[in-house]
């Protein structure tokens, strides 16, 4: 059996204040990693050290990178969790007429956190992992939305996409230092994410799901960590769908 390696390693979770960020960051504190959570609100103890984080704002996120690095040291693996999602049809036509559209705020809130807060999180930590020598991880939240399209998410399926990209683009520039950069895709989880989702459409994706159930966050927390362990040493610019076979689902 391969060790995980973890124990004692520096995790730092985006999101970590509820649903999959949560799930992860106290799945990597079970595993004996010191767990950075950031969230714009308050996570719980077992989820590790809360730091109140915008992943919107570069500042805030290079000013938490820093604080991590003097309290632990260097950063093992950083998870990409945080997301939001602001769902509306590009266009909608009734009657000869635009009855509404998605608006720009949607658009900007959406790729502020999804896209940007990626960006920021990974553009401040892998200088960090870069000069500890010992090499990284960086683990990107995509979604199963983007590989298909998903009615009524032109902003979130673009910043799921764009993380793909990002992905395949930093495995590419970071592996001479030792650095793996990998997504995972979830399928649908059970967290407030899902909310929004009338029932008839969740039912609908259940009926699609060659496993017959809607995921939870531990199936995706795992995922995360079997991705930043040793096991997975050689896996590197790739995207994992963690979806209950949803994806080929019919
Ligand atoms: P959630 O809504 O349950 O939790 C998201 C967390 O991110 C919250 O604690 C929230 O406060 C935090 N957050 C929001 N904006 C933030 C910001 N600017 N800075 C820092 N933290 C911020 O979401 P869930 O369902 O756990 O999703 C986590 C990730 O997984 C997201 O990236 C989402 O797009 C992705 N995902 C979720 C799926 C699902 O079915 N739940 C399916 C596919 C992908």
């Amino acid at each position: 059996m391969i060790e995980t390696g973890l124990k004692d390693k520096v995790v730092i979770v985006t999101g970590a204040a509820a649903g999959i960020g949560r799930g992860t960051a106290e799945r990597f504190a079970e595993e004996g990693c010191r767990v950075a959570a950031w969230d714009v609100n308050q996570a719980p103890e077992s989820a590790g050290v809360f730091q109140n984080v915008d992943v919107s704002d570069a500042r805030q996120v290079e000013a938490a990178v820093d604080e991590v690095v003097d309290r632990w040291g260097s950063v093992h693996a950083l998870v990409n969790n945080a997301g939001i999602v602001r769902d509306a049809q590009l266009v909608k036509y009734k009657d000869g007429e635009v009855v509404s559209q998605m608006s720009d705020e949607a658009w900007d809130a959406v790729i502020g956190v999804n896209l940007r807060g990626v960006f920021n999180c990974t553009r401040a930590v892998a200088p960090k992992m870069i000069a500890g020598g010992s090499g990284g991880v960086i683990l990107n939240a995509s979604s199963v939305a983007c590989l298909n399209g998903n009615f009524g998410q032109t902003n979130y399926v673009a910043t799921k996409a764009g993380v793909i990209g990002m992905t395949k683009t930093w495995a590419r520039e970071l592996g001479r230092y030792g650095i793996r950069v990998n997504a995972v895709a979830p399928g649908f989880v059970k967290t407030e994410i899902l909310a929004a989702m009338p029932q008839k459409v969740l039912d609908g994706m259940v009926s699609h799901t060659p496993m017959g159930r809607i995921g939870d966050v531990r199936d995706i927390a795992e995922a995360y960590l079997w991705l930043a362990s040793d096991a997975a040493t050689w896996v590197t610019g790739t995207v994992i769908s963690v979806d209950g076979g949803l994806v080929i689902g019919t």
